[in-house]
C-alpha cells in the first residue's frame, strides 16, 4: 500500500548527501545540538555493548555452533565468520546459555567427552512443536562451559554465565564457578576442566544468579527471590577473581520488583549490597498496536511490514528505556545510598510476531530492518547517557533470534541493520560520555485513540583525547533535520560522518541481498567561523567523528 510519507522519505533520503555539501546560507536550521564536553557523565563501560546467545532456536546450533567436522568455515566447531565479524565490535561480554533456558540447564551436562554428554529436552522444546527436530528441541550438549569459553576467547568477548536458581541447588552454581575458576591442578573440577582441553583457570567474572526470577525462572515474589539470592551468594570461592554477582531483575516498568527486593535483601543490612554487583532489567520493544491491546501475541507487528504508525510506536517503545534507567535507578538509591549497585540490561531489543525468520528451526528468528538499526542506535544512545548508572547491556539476540546482528544458516551469513549500528557506536566504548542537548521540532504520528508524538532529533556524545564522537538518530519518515552543532568550549578542526539509511523503511539485509542496508561514509565541509551544520538525513542513524582544535 502507497503510503503519504513515502515519496518525501524517498525524495529527502535522495538529496540528504547533496543537501549535506551545500553552504550555510542556503538551509536554515530547525534543530541544535550542544556538546558540552565540560559536563561529564562517567565513562562509557565497554560492557555496554555487550551480547547474549541462549540455547534457543537457531542461536547455538547452527548460528554458533557447527562442530569441528562441518563444511562451514570453523575454528574448533565455532563458525569462523561470527567470531571475525565479532572481533570488529567493542572487546565486551557475551551473556549465556539463558534467559529462560538457564534455569533449566546443569553446566554438567556440558562438560567431559563430548560423545558422551547427554542429549536433553530444551527449555524451548514446546515452542518448537511446528518445526522440524533438531538440537533447538533436544540439546545434545556439544556446545559445553569450555565451547563457550573458547567462542568468547574467539570473539574478544568476556563470557557472563546465568546461572540455574529455579531447579538446581546453590551447591551446583559455587561448583560451576570452581568448574570456571579454580586453578590447574587444585580440585577434581579443575582436572575434569584441564581434561576438557583448558588447563588454565577462565577467571569468570561476571555470574547471573537466575534469571526472570518472577517469571520463568521460578515463579518466585521478590522476597522469596532475595532469600534465595542470599542463600545462593553467601558462600562463592573467589580464587582471586573479583566476582560480580549480577541479580535477576525487573521486567520493565516493574519497580515494586525491584523496591521489594532490595527491602528483603537489606533486611540484614546495607551490608548486604557488597553482594549484588548488578541489578538486570529487561525490556523488549514489542508492542506497536498504539495502544489498542496490551495483549504480549495481539500486541506484536510484523518484522517487515509495518505502518508509518508503527514505525514511530516501536521506536517510542524502545526509548521508555531511558524513564525504566531513571526509575528503577531511583528506587535503587532508596537503599543503596553509596551506589555501589549498577543497573544492568541483560535483555534488550524488538521482538516481533513470528513469521519472517530465516530457517523455520530459528525460534523467535526475525528480520532485522532499517527500523530496527535506530531501535538499536537510540537505545546505545541511551546506555551512553545514562553511563553513570548503566554497567553493562546485552542486547537480544546475537543471531537467529529477536534484534540479531546476524542471520546464519548452513553455509550463509549475512550482516544486519543491527551489526552496522553496533559497529559504527564502537568508538564511544571506553570514552568520556558528556552530557548534550538536542532542541528539534517533536513528530506526530496517529494511535488508536488520538495523536502519538515523538522526539525529533536524539543522540549521545562521547570524548576520547581530541576527538568527539557524536551519533544521533533521526527518527523523521520524511523529513531531515537541518541541525547547527556546537562542542562548547572547543573549535571543531575537521568531521567525518557515517551515515545508515535506506530508500524504503523497510529494506533489510538477507542472504539474497547482504548489503541492501549499509553505513555509507559522507563528506562534511570543515566548518565556518566555528559553528557546524550538518544535515540528518531522514530515518537515519548518523556518527559524527569531530576532531578538536585542542583537547577539551
Ligand atoms: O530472549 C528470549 C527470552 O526472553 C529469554 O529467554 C527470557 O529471559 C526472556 O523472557
Amino acid at each position: 500500500m502507497q503510503d503519504p510519507n513515502r515519496r518525501a522519505f524517498l525524495s529527502a533520503a535522495a538529496s540528504a548527501v547533496a543537501c549535506a555539501l551545500l553552504p550555510r546560507t542556503a538551509r536554515a536550521s530547525d534543530s541544535r545540538i550542544d556538546v558540552l564536553t565540560d559536563e561529564p557523565i562517567g565513562t562509557v563501560a565497554p560492557e555496554l555493548y555487550g551480547h547474549f546467545a541462549e540455547h534457543l532456536g537457531g542461536v547455538v546450533y547452527d548460528g554458533i555452533w557447527v562442530g569441528e567436522g562441518s563444511r562451514v568455515d570453523n575454528v574448533g566447531g565455532i563458525r569462523r565468520a561470527l567470531v571475525d565479524h565479532l572481533r570488529r565490535l567493542p572487546a565486551s561480554v557475551m551473556r549465556w546459555p539463558g534467559g529462560c533456558f538457564a534455569d533449566s540447564y546443569d553446566w554438567r551436562d556440558g562438560v567431559g567427552p563430548r560423545e558422551r554428554r547427554p542429549r536433553r529436552t530444551n527449555f524451548w522444546v514446546d515452542s518448537m512443536d511446528k518445526v522440524p527436530e533438531g538440537p533447538g528441541t533436544y540439546d545434545p550438549n556439544a556446545f559445553g562451559t569450555n565451547e563457550f569459553v573458547r567462542f568468547c576467547r574467539l570473539a574478544g568477548m568476556q563470557p557472563y554465565l546465568a546461572a540455574n536458581l529455579r531447579s538446581l541447588p546453590a551447591r551446583d552454581f559455587y561448583q560451576w564457578v570452581e568448574y570456571c575458576n579454580a586453578p590447574p591442578g587444585s580440585t577434581t573440577l579443575a582436572e575434569l576442566r584441564a581434561a576438557g582441553g583448558d588447563r588454565e583457570a577462565f577467571r569468570v567474572r561476571f555470574w547471573g544468579v537466575g534469571n526472570e526470577s518472577w517469571g520463568c525462572g521460578g515463579n518466585l515474589t521478590p522476597e522469596e527471590y532475595a532469600t534465595e539470592y542470599r542463600r545462593f551468594t553467601a558462600w562463592v570461592p573467589r580464587y582471586g577473581v573479583e566476582l560480580a554477582l549480577i541479580g535477576a531483575g525487573p521486567n520493565g516498568g516493574d519497580v515494586s520488583w525491584t523496591r521489594r527486593f532490595l527491602a528483603r535483601l537489606t533486611e540484614k543490612g546495607e551490608g548486604q549490597l557488597g553482594g549484588l554487583w548488578g541489578w538486570a532489567l529487561h525490556h523488549y520493544s514489542w508492542n506497536v498496536s498504539r495502544g489498542r491491546t496490551s495483549d504480549w501475541r495481539e500486541g506484536k507487528g510484523d518484522a517487515l511490514e509495518f505502518t508509518p504508525d508503527e514505525w514511530y510506536e516501536l521506536l517510542k517503545e524502545a526509548d521508555r528505556m531511558d524513564s525504566l534507567l531513571a526509575q528503577h535507578w531511583q528506587v535503587m538509591g532508596e537503599f543503596d545510598r553509596r551506589r555501589r549497585v549498577k543497573l544492568v540490561v541483560d535483555e534488550w531489543g524488538a521482538w516481533h510476531r513470528p513469521g519472517s525468520e530465516a530457517h523455520p528451526t530459528h525460534l523467535f528468528g526475525q528480520m532485522p530492518t532499517l527500523r530496527d538499526a535506530l531501535v538499536s542506535g537510540l537505545t546505545l544512545d541511551t546506555f551512553n547517557r545514562h553511563a553513570d548508572k548503566v554497567a553493562m547491556a546485552n542486547v537480544a539476540q546475537l543471531v537467529n533470534c529477536l534484534h540479531s546482528l546476524f542471520l546464519a544458516h548452513q553455509d550463509r551469513f549475512v550482516l544486519t541493520p543491527n551489526f552496522h549500528v553496533f559497529e559504527m557506536y564502537a568508538p564511544h566504548a571506553g570514552g568520556r560520555a558528556v552530557r548534550t542537548v538536542v532542541s528539534a521540532p517533536t513528530l506526530g504520528y496517529e494511535r488508536a485513540e488520538g495523536r502519538g508524538s515523538f522526539w525529533g532529533l536524539a543522540g549521545s556524545a562521547s570524548l576520547k583525547g581530541r576527538t568527539v564522537t557524536l551519533t544521533v538518530v533521526n527518527p523523521h519518515l520524511g523529513e531531515a533535520r537541518e541541525t547547527e552543532i556546537a562542542v562548547r568550549g572547543a573549535a571543531v578542526a575537521s568531521v567525518r560522518a557515517v551515515v545508515l539509511t535506506a530508500a524504503d523503511r523497510r529494506a533489510h539485509n538477507s542472504f539474497a541481498e547482504p548489503h541492501a542496508v549499509s553505513p555509507q561514509g559522507q563528506e562534511v565541509p570543515a566548518p565556518s567561523g566555528g559553528l557546524l551544520t550538518f544535515r540528518f538525513a531522514p530515518a537515519s542513524v548518523t556518527r559524527l567523528s569531530l576532531e578538536l582544535a585542542r583537547a577539551a
